[in-house]
């Protein structure tokens, strides 16, 4: 709900159990005021003080007045080079040479819903769900409007924020820097947890106390990243899951990004967030206009819980669009880790064979069937299918696997090109590469420019052939290296800082076309893994592979991470053989199945090569996966317990939106030959339910599950795993 008081310029943003509140002071400048638990009816712009500090400086119209000082004050927008010297969220260049920006109030709008900016992800609703404010300030001098966006998600506790830059003026203006979110708190006694690590190990949650200074996370590799994650959260420092207030900022963008929050001498803090200022100047002509990507903050009073599970919801609702969306997605069987590049049609008919008598729904043909594929220095830019390893053609494939009663999927890399390929051989200057410098290879591959629209529309041509030409209701889309050189032959050299962010919009381009094109393919993102796991892809591919690391037990570390901001649904998750082809570990397959049901579930192995034993407890699986798929991919998502503290087990639970069913996850670690005796404590459950354990006569109340535990069983091996079902009685 929007509250506008129109007489003190005071716009209150309330959501279900949040406040989000501005206002335009006396110098028209627009000051954060407050945001955390819904407070009504109120103006809380007094909690802002101010007094006469030194080198704090004074706007010019605050004349003697020492008292006013942008430095001290929570800034809505941070501007730069008036008297703000704390992270600024815009910069700009004028053609005098200036870099100062001063913005101030000029007006507002309403907006009925909520839309993405054209070009760029974002949360949608209608105006049944969603509300959406406009604040419109302006740096005269500059003649540049910058407006602010607004979505409200009020069920979700979800706020948008999106900043559109207009330059109003005769001249050109270059924009240095221009973040999405800047929130400012009066306090800074706060832990940043931040989402990090590496390929094959994504989103390993660090948490630690703001201090002097600024810390900050981001990315320059043209990706949203392994190492770091687009989304941070700010929170008391003692808040856990069940209590203490957090804020969470999620970006939704695939690209350079930057978080950083900003320590101040007074002891305040300040988030920015947004697209990262490395190599990033954009030319705004007369009239024109730049949007910075969109951000979501989720205000959670009661811990990370409540905060991940508004996050998963409105994301499920409101962000992806799942082709999906309402029916059951297959299970998937993907043949990358049961052959690699060594394959032919009869040995993915094998597999897909083995895969539909199991109950499996889809196959997915992964790399190497395309060009001279025949290991990864070749073949990438050439989408025409290797009629050595396929001579029948995808038709021919697709149509058998269908007989199958199974749907067919492609791996493709659009962005991507092999020097050994005929694309390269014809269009050298294709590839992103600095005049007189010799590209880095990645992977032993080069990037396409995606900044420039005849590359893509020549891969969108490529790609509407394969996707035409077969049956094919899946496309997997890689992406295997970091973005070097970055230069682009399309663009002048003053404009050559946009060639990042225009890569990312051009990689947008292409996915919302075949999106359009073929509505009813499922395209999941993926980046050597989780290199590109964030909202801005989620928005196109509405799952994405969520790490190349299959082994169970680091994917219990990884989907923890990810499940801080982003829903079960989303996480590419599949079984794989044993041993582990990342790291040798063995872990029983009852194990591997149910961490990987907690996930867009699938199988990455030679299902040939499975016992008969193996093959019943898959059945099993994939049956299961299937009953339980609603509270699995809909439910209410608890995390248990850390498997970063705990070494006993690790530990989740979906809980349906009723209450009425739960499932409870448990993965064991190493096996103690005296284990102690444990508990588990479940959440989410209404108290006043008796639940019963699927399978016994035991029955449980609410109550008493929530607050004195289930007991867990003494377990023997390394590595087990059980799923516990509770029904609601009655
Ligand atoms: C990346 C992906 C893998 C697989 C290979 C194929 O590493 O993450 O799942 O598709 O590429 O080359």
């Amino acid at each position: 709900m929007i509250v506008l008081d129109r007489e003190n310029r005071i716009f209150t943003l309330h959501t279900l159990n949040t406040t989000y509140q501005m206002k335009a002071d006396q110098y028209n400048v627009l000051l954060h005021t407050y945001y955390g638990s819904r407070i009504d009816g109120c103006d809380l712009s007094a909690l802002i003080q101010c007094g006469d500090r030194s080198f704090t400086p004074n706007p010019n119209e605050a004349g003697s007045n020492r008292n006013y000082s942008l430095d001290v004050m929570p800034q809505e927008y941070s501007t730069c080079g008036v008297g703000d010297f704390r992270s600024p969220s815009v910069e700009l260049e004028l053609k005098n040479g200036s870099h100062t920006v001063d913005l101030r109030y000029k007006g507002f709008r309403l907006e009925k819903g909520k839309c993405p900016s054209e070009g760029l992800p974002g949360f949608y609703g209608t105006e049944d769900d969603a509300e959406t404010l406009v604040i419109l300030l302006k740096d005269a001098a500059a003649q540049v409007e910058i407006e602010l966006h607004y979505g409200i998600f009020e069920n979700y506790d979800l706020i948008t924020r999106a900043v559109r830059v207009v330059n109003q003026g005769t001249d050109e203006i270059r924009l240095c820097q221009c973040a999405s979110l800047c929130l400012d708190f009066l306090r800074d006694d706060m832990d940043l947890l931040t989402f990090n690590a590496r390929h094959l190990m994504e989103r390993c949650p660090d948490r630690g106390p703001l201090r002097p200074g600024i810390l900050s996370v981001g990315s320059v590799r043209g990706i949203s990243s392994h190492q770091h994650n687009p989304f941070v959260i700010l929170c008391d420092h003692d808040a856990d899951e069940d209590k203490g207030m957090c804020y969470g900022a999620m970006l939704l963008y695939s690209g350079n990004f930057e978080a950083a929050v900003e320590c101040s001498q007074f002891e305040n803090s300040r988030l920015v967030m947004g697209i990262h200022p490395y190599h990033f100047c954009w030319t705004l002509e007369p009239r024109q206009a730049f949007t910075a990507p969109e951000a979501a903050m989720v205000c959670s009073p009661d811990g990370f819980g409540q905060m991940s599970c508004q996050y998963h919801r409105a994301v499920r609702k409101h962000l992806l669009r799942d082709p999906y969306h309402g029916r059951q997605k297959p299970v998937l069987v993907n043949n990358w880790e049961a052959a690699y590049f060594d394959f032919n049609a009869d040995r993915l008919i094998d597999i897909a064979r083995e895969a539909a008598a199991l109950g499996i729904g889809l196959f997915v043909m992964d790399d190497g069937w395309f060009g001279t594929r025949n290991d990864d220095n070749s073949g990438l830019g050439d989408w025409q299918v290797n009629m050595e390893k396929l001579p029948g053609g995808l038709e021919d494939l697709a149509l058998h696997i269908k007989n199958l009663g199974m749907k067919f999927g492609i791996w493709m890399e659009p962005e991507m090109v092999n020097e050994n390929s005929h694309l390269y051989r014809a269009h050298p200057d294709w590839v992103l590469h600095v005049p007189g410098r010799a590209p880095s290879r990645g992977r032993g591959q080069l990037v396409l420019d995606f900044s420039r629209r005849d590359v893509r529309d020549y891969i969108y041509e490529q790609m509407k052939a394969i996707l035409s030409g077969a049956d094919i209701s899946y496309l997997k889309w890689d992406m295997n290296r970091s973005l070097t050189d970055v230069w682009s032959a399309g663009l002048s050299a003053q404009r050559q800082g946009e060639v990042y962010h225009r890569y990312v919009l051009g990689v947008y381009d292409l996915l919302e076309r075949l999106r359009h094109d073929y509505p009813h393919v499922l395209i999941e993102g993926c980046c050597g893994g989780g290199g590109r796991f964030d909202g801005g892809m989620l928005y196109y591919t509405p799952q994405i592979w969520c790490s190349d690391d299959t082994d169970a037990i680091d994917r219990l570390r990884i989907q923890y991470g990810t499940s801080f901001c982003y829903p079960a649904c989303t996480v590419g998750a599949h079984v794989s053989a044993v041993p582990n082809e990342q790291n040798g570990r063995v872990t029983p397959l009852n194990t591997r199945g149910i961490t990987a049901m907690n996930g867009a579930f699938g199988y990455e192995m030679d299902l040939g090569r499975c016992t008969m034993e193996e093959k019943n407890e898959i059945r099993r699986q994939v049956k299961n996966y299937k009953i339980h798929y609603d509270l699995l991919h809909y439910g209410d998502y608890y995390r248990l317990s850390s498997p970063y503290q705990d070494t006993a087990y690790t530990a989740w639970e979906q809980v349906s939106p009723d209450q009425r069913e739960a499932l409870v996850n448990v993965v064991f670690g190493c096996a103690d030959t005296v284990p102690l005796f444990c508990t588990l404590r479940l959440k989410g459950l209404d108290p006043a339910l008796q639940y019963q354990v699927d399978g016994t006569d035991s029955f449980y109340s609410g109550k008493a599950l929530m607050n004195a535990g289930y007991p867990l069983p003494s377990v023997q091996g390394d590595y087990t795993a059980l799923q516990i079902y509770l029904r609601a009685a009655g």
